[in-house]
């Protein structure tokens, strides 16, 4: 999510954001606090482009064009989870449909495996990669991406959609290598400068508890290609993967530790892979680990994915030598959360104070989360979803965006978010479901008190959506 911030084509324009109300802070406009924010009209018919191919030696990623459609795509896809400090985790589920059946859902317990790499982690077991990204400034740009001044900016009339406020950001990719090795020499690094920012379709209605966005579709018939009837998702929904501190069935912890500690690859070319995490969360373990009870601080990164693991060609291609496991696919599927964002004003680093949690369509992060473009489909537009994101440090103000192709094939700045915000909970924990409907292609995400139990009653499911307040789920 960090690594690049899309522009996003047909998007705010500062007047008129500023004329709803709303008030631009640390680079980013918000307006009202909200409980619930409902997407509507989520999937479009499409293409991105997947790795068939990573060159560990020569660092050459090939891909290929893929096509999907129907009602959510690509976020029906199967989606990783990923959480950055400083954050407390204290419940994460997900639920599908009952009767139903999802990739993600088919193993019941997490699956401890043996490590995977053992010579060449080894070898590379004190050789560490950085690869960060820094928010510099913000920077305006019109519809083509190219800089244009603030002035020029503000100039745009209000609904003139040709000028986008974004910040830019310093790609900075450090490969540490010991004196030992024959790999490239200490110190060296590449600096590359993208530029990227946070965009979105405004929906301003400052009186509103909650919030609308629709995305564009690029196709009309996409909505009926859901296999499973409206009537599966008014059942009881089972919970198929369940973390509480100490405790993950059916979820496996990870994170970019990979090669450090026997899980997962390293290489001079595409840094650290992912790996199984350990239960701080922070650095690499062999064999999968249930996170304990931590607060992992800025900038640290962990991600989940489901505790089945990919065979064959069933999750397309990963890198080689990773722990590979499906994410949570599907288009009918409920995520619960509840967690804590306190604030993190120790250091100054890059990510300080600015807590997130976000989907990836899984296929990122199992070949390239942070790197060469090439090496992942997330630019191709394979689907992110913010859910809370804190925009700039110390901001207590949780944004959430959806980037994928949607308005704009081929690419990841389509999609749309809201400037509504959920409040940070800084202190407290929140808990949050977010609630996927292939039927009507919604995505609700919703503020919630009820206990996370084994089964969700669709009263309770029910009792999520009409907080929303949305049409969608009276429909
Ligand atoms: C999904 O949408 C259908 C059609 O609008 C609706 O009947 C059903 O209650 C919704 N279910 C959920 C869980 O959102």
């Amino acid at each position: 999510m960090k690594f690049i911030k899309s522009l996003c084509a047909a998007s705010l324009t500062a007047l008129s954001v500023a004329q709803a109300g709303c008030v631009m802070s640390g680079g980013n406009y918000y307006c009202s606090e909200t409980d619930a924010v409902v997407f509507s009209n989520v999937g479009y018919s499409g293409s991105y482009k997947d790795v068939t191919s990573m060159d560990e030696s020569s660092g050459v990623c090939l891909q290929d064009t893929v096509s999907f459609s129907g009602s959510l795509a690509p976020l029906d896809e199967e989606l990783s989870v990923h959480f950055r400090g400083p954050l407390r985790l204290l419940q994460f589920g997900v639920y599908y449909p009952s009767g139903g059946s999802s990739l993600g859902k088919r193993d019941n317990q997490v699956q401890e495996e043996p490590c995977e790499e053992t010579v060449q982690s080894h070898k590379h077991k004190r050789e560490v990669a950085v690869e960060y990204v820094q928010v510099t400034s913000t920077v305006y740009v019109n519809n083509k991406g190219q800089p244009v001044t603030s002035s020029v900016a503000q100039q745009e009339a209000p609904g003139n959609p040709a000028t986008d406020v974004v910040s830019s950001y310093t790609f900075v990719n450090t490969i540490v290598t010991p004196s030992t090795s024959a790999t490239p020499s200490t110190g060296t690094s590449a600096t590359t400068v993208l530029t990227g920012g946070r965009a979105g379709s405004s929906s301003p209605e400052p009186a509103s508890s909650s919030s609308i966005v629709s995305l564009s579709s690029s196709t009309k018939s996409s909505a009926s290609a859901s296999s499973t009837s409206g009537s599966s998702t008014s059942g009881a929904w089972v919970r198929s993967s369940y973390f509480q501190p100490g405790s993950a069935s059916n979820c496996v912890f990870m994170n970019h530790q990979g090669g450090s500690a026997g899980s997962g690859v390293w290489s001079a070319a595409f840094g650290n892979s992912i790996c199984y995490a350990s239960s701080d969360g922070v650095s690499g373990a062999s064999s999968a680990q249930a996170l304990g009870d931590v607060t992992i601080k800025s900038g640290q990164e962990y991600m989940i994915f489901s505790g089945s693991q990919c065979s064959g060609n069933d999750c397309g291609y990963y890198r080689k030598n990773i722990p590979a496991y499906h994410g949570f696919g599907g288009e009918n599927k409920i995520f619960v959360f509840e967690f804590s964002m306190p604030y993190d004003t120790a250091g100054s680093g890059y990510n300080q104070d600015m807590p997130a949690i976000w989907f990836l369509n899984a296929k990122i992060p199992r070949t390239l989360q942070y790197g060469k473009s090439e090496c992942s489909c997330w630019k191709t537009g394979c689907g992110e979803f913010d859910l809370f994101e804190i925009l700039s440090p110390g901001s207590d103000k949780l944004i959430t965006h959806v980037h994928d192709g949607q308005g704009s094939d081929g690419t990841s700045t389509g999609g749309g978010g809201t400037q509504d915000y959920f409040q940070r909970p800084t202190s407290g924990t929140m808990k949050a479901a977010v609630i996927f409907n292939g039927s009507d292609k919604t995505i609700h995400i919703v503020k919630v008190d009820d206990d996370f139990d084994a089964q969700l009653s669709s009263d309770v499911v029910n009792s999520w959506l009409q907080k929303s307040g949305s049409t969608a789920a009276l429909a």
